[in-house]
């Protein structure tokens, strides 16, 4: 089973949750982890597509796992206290987070890019971000866990993050940010460089 660093760091997020809803499970990875070392109960494996679906069903057998076809939370029925989104884009990660349940469920989100766009939308939804990690495996990901609740982020914690911001082993990703913004700018137009000159700043200044 291909168990990337990504992978391994977002099972072990699941640690003390009971029942773990996996959005866009694919192969199941996360939850099979999970399960094998007893940090959950049980599972709720769901993807939009039946093939990874069933990638799923093999990698998790004999596991107590219900599998469920459905776009997001459109049909999920069943309970959950943990739900994971990880290993999407941001854009998907949000109307996926559109149909979220009113209640007083946690959420691990994981998106492979603008981690800003992310952090933007939950601020204006009501979403509160109450940590955020940093995992190095080939690429930089930030995970963020987040609850329903009002938070309130200044242009910085929305690049940085609000929690990030404080963990050192996330200065070397912010140093890599920086690095690639200088690389592009000369070639953006000139309403971009002056959003790129603004994320340089936030991310040399820290
Ligand atoms: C790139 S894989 C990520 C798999 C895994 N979550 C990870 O972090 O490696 C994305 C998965 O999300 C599924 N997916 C895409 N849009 C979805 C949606 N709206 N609802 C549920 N699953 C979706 C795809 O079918 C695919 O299996």
């Amino acid at each position: 089973m291909a168990r990337s660093k990504r992978i391994e760091y977002l099972a072990q997020l699941t640690t003390g949750y009971d029942r773990v809803l996996d959005i866009g499970t694919d192969h199941g990875f996360v939850l099979a982890i999970a399960l094998e070392n007893k940090w959950i109960k049980s599972g709720i494996a769901s993807d939009l597509r039946e093939k990874p679906l069933n990638q799923a069903r093999k990698n998790l057998k004999g596991y107590s796992v219900e599998y469920i076809i459905s776009d997001g939370f459109k049909d999920i029925k069943s309970d959950f206290d943990l739900a994971i989104i990880a290993g999407m884009g941001a854009y998907l990660i949000t109307e996926i987070m559109d149909n979220a349940p009113q209640g007083n469920q946690t959420y691990l989100l994981q998106a492979n890019d603008k981690i800003e766009v992310l952090r933007q939308y939950l601020m204006e939804q009501g979403f509160k971000i109450i940590d955020e990690y940093i995992v190095e495996d080939k690429f930089y990901y930030v995970i963020l866990k987040v609850i329903r609740g009002d938070m309130s982020l200044l242009d910085e914690d929305i690049y940085l993050g609000p929690i990030l911001k404080n963990k050192t082993e996330a200065l070397p990703y912010y140093a890599k940010k920086a690095r690639q913004i200088e690389k592009i700018l000369p070639h953006a137009d000139q309403n971009r460089q002056e959003i790129l000159k603004k994320m340089l700043k936030i991310y040399k200044n820290i």
